[in-house]
């Protein structure tokens, strides 16, 4: 990309989506199309710490992807385990590209090797600072707000605050992207108009790029057209 000329988003997040419709098309099960998604996350973050993208959030497994078929889900907590641990030697080697990973969602209800690989693999990024990668595993946008609400009703019951003193940032500090930059850029591959639950307190003036490339397929020139587009976009956060 010709980054001259070209505003970069600070944060940028994606809906890995269409894996299943990738496979389909090609005849094979919805889990192979998992496998490869997962290697083109692998690609695109990359590809963002590259470009010098500061923050970027991937969605990979929803508060309601549960309901798919037992076979489904197990199939890719299987490959987030081996991803996990593959990942957690990346790191240490420093072939993750200065990516500090932390990973947004739920740990309720998550298995738990999977969620001490999800530690290790924070702990062991944690000095990295170029790029900011969270992956939003058993994430919900709506639980995150309530999660965030919960914790502001604990204070206001110990008489730390009052009901007046809540505001927008509170609710901000409490929700697990507290610290980052909202998102400038949503893209969603595979063509659905839709956020699914994601980053709905964050989203309140990102703007939408959706694609019809499915994510298997997704590649570095997608992303430099997203990111082209939104740099042609004219944000006005309300004013004029
Ligand atoms: C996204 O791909 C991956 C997850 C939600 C885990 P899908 O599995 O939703 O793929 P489609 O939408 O059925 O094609
Ligand atoms: C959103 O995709 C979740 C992820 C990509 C992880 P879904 O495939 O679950 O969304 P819907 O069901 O089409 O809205
Ligand atoms: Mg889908």
């Amino acid at each position: 990309m010709d980054k001259k000329d070209i505003l970069l988003p600070q944060h940028v997040a994606i809906i890995m989506d269409g894996n299943g419709r990738w496979a389909k098309q090609r005849g094979l099960k919805r889990t192979e199309g998992h496998k490869v998604g997962a290697e083109v996350f692998r690609t695109i973050s990359k590809y963002c710490a590259d470009i010098g993208i500061k923050y970027v959030t991937f969605y990979a497994f929803s508060t309601e992807n549960w309901k798919r078929s037992k076979a489904e889900v197990t199939a890719i907590m299987n490959l987030l385990r081996r991803y996990l641990d593959e990942m957690k030697e990346r790191v240490l080697e420093n072939e993750e590209a200065g990516i500090h990973i932390s990973f947004i969602g739920s740990r309720e209800g998550m298995p738990k090797d999977i969620v001490k690989l999800m530690d290790e693999v924070e702990c062991r990024s944690s000095d990295k600072t170029k790029t900011y990668v969270n992956l939003a595993v058993n994430y919900g946008g709506r639980a995150e707000i309530v999660k965030s609400v919960k914790e502001i009703a604990e204070r206001v019951k110990k008489g730390e605050i009052n009901p007046e003193d809540i505001d927008e940032d509170m609710i901000s500090d409490g929700i697990y992207t507290a610290n980052q930059p909202d998102p400038d850029l949503i893209i969603r591959p595979s063509g659905e108009y839709r956020l699914s639950n994601f980053l709905l307190w964050q989203s309140a003036y990102a703007e939408l790029y959706i694609d019809d490339v499915l994510w298997p397929d997704y590649t570095p020139e997608d992303l430099d057209r997203a990111i082209e587009e939104y740099s042609k976009r004219n944000r006005r956060f309300g004013g004029v």
